[in-house]
């Protein structure tokens, strides 16, 4: 049985309406996590579920959980879900299809009259974007266990704010039940998302089923110089962490060029100087530093000539380097049975598909610490992300949620 190709899909405009929770003008989307905006669209989200007769609960770190009762309610529920937080200038589907597609996939079972054995849960992970507090999943590397709420407590964002002082302004529970899941909690957790990337577009595909995620690593860079005049500070006498800042982004693109893998990549993405003023010699810098591969190996062996190469650079140029790492993650190897269900859920509604990489990390990520996972791609324009003009089409979406839909079943038996 599939699913109903008829259903009336409220997913786009609860998209639309979601990206109205913005703090950038429409069509772009900056939705920082613990914001005004986050907060109305965590409401929203409730209102969806409310909608749905989903029972939420809420942790201590603001992952939020929508549950759909089984009749079996002690066997381990099947998990979907993603973000809702954006990065700045972003657009509207990352991680969101994910989220109202999981409700719209509910929606449709519902319909249907389909009476699951296995509970259903949507979540809604907080910071799967590291905009705020530096480090990308948050939420779910605390479900894992990667992470404890106690260390991450005094995380600082730009203004200084703690971790633990906007949980506690914005109200979420306190630390009672913990964050952490047991393995055993889930049964099976499975991803919605935008490809993020070229390939199920340039290859004409509806659909793509996620065999790997790629490993990320960062780093934080402060570098420390002596300021000075732009006009009196003759060039021998400088110190400027500003062009050791540069010769290191530089370095970091060449590294990433030069790796033994094609799958490296490697971006400079944070790049601030101070006092940032045309004559002034910068004083100090502070760099973050995204790496990634799908060899763990090639991309610690990067990691490690980067932090060399930083050293050299700021001894070369008597400059202070302060570096640390924000995080050093494992690939994920998804099911094999969660990506059978997939792929006969798409076979069923005669969709082409290919199984591929997550080049992009996803909460699936570390998920895939605590119970079998896979994920859903479905193509975005010009494999467009990260940007306003990100796009996946109403059909190319709806495509997207009835696999859901139908992996979902199957998984909930
Ligand atoms: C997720 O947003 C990523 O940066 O891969
Ligand atoms: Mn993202
Ligand atoms: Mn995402």
């Amino acid at each position: 049985m599939s699913s109903n190709p008829h259903h009336t899909f409220l997913i786009h405009e609860q998209l639309e309406k979601l990206a109205t929770f913005s703090a950038s003008p429409n069509p772009s989307v900056t939705r920082v996590v613990f914001s005004d905006e986050d907060m109305s669209a965590r409401n929203y989200f409730r209102q969806l579920c409310e909608e749905l007769n989903l029972e939420v609960t809420i942790d201590a770190v603001g992952n939020t959980f929508a549950r759909w009762i089984g009749t079996e309610p002690t066997l381990p529920a099947v998990a979907t879900g993603s973000h809702i937080d954006a990065i700045p200038d972003s657009g509207m589907y990352d991680g969101t299809v994910g989220v109202i597609g999981g409700l719209e996939a509910i929606r449709i079972l519902k319909q249907q009259g389909v009476i699951p054995k296995r509970s259903i849960e949507v979540i809604l992970f907080t910071a799967e974007e590291p905009t705020r507090y530096s480090i990308g999943c948050l939420g779910s590397r605390m479900m894992c266990g990667q992470l404890t709420l106690e260390k991450a407590a005094d995380f600082k964002d730009q203004e200084d704010v703690t971790l633990k002082e906007i949980l506690a302004l914005r109200d979420f529970p306190s630390d009672l039940n913990g964050v952490k899941m047991t393995t055993g909690h889930y049964h099976a957790f499975v991803e919605y998302h935008i490809e993020q990337g070229p390939i199920l577009e340039a290859e004409n595909l509806d659909i793509g089923i996620v065999t790997k995620i790629a490993a990320p690593s960062a780093l934080r860079v402060l570098l420390t110089g002596k300021g000075g005049h732009a006009g009196c500070v003759m060039m021998p006498d400088r110190f400027d962490a500003g062009t050791a800042a540069a010769e290191i982004s530089i370095t970091v693109e060449r590294i990433a060029k030069e790796s033994a893998s094609d799958d490296t990549v490697a971006t400079t993405g944070v790049f601030e100087i101070k006092p940032n003023a045309i004559n002034s010699i910068p004083k100090e810098a502070y760099l973050e530093i995204d790496l990634r591969d799908t060899n763990l190996e090639v991309r610690d062996a990067c990691l490690e000539k980067i932090q060399n190469e930083i050293s050299d650079i700021c001894d070369r140029r008597k400059i202070t380097a302060d570096v640390s790492l924000i995080n050093k993650d494992t690939p994920a190897i998804c099911d094999e049975t969660i990506i059978d269900y997939i792929e006969e859920a798409t076979k069923a509604h005669n969709y082409s598909y290919k199984k591929m990489i997550s080049y992009a990390y996803h909460d699936t990520l570390f998920m895939n610490q605590i119970c079998p996972t896979s994920m859903i791609f479905i193509p975005c324009r010009g494999g467009v992300s990260h940007r306003s003009d990100e796009y996946s089409s109403p059909e190319q979406i709806e495509k997207g949620v009835l696999v859901l839909a139908d992996t979902l079943r199957a998984l909930a038996g």
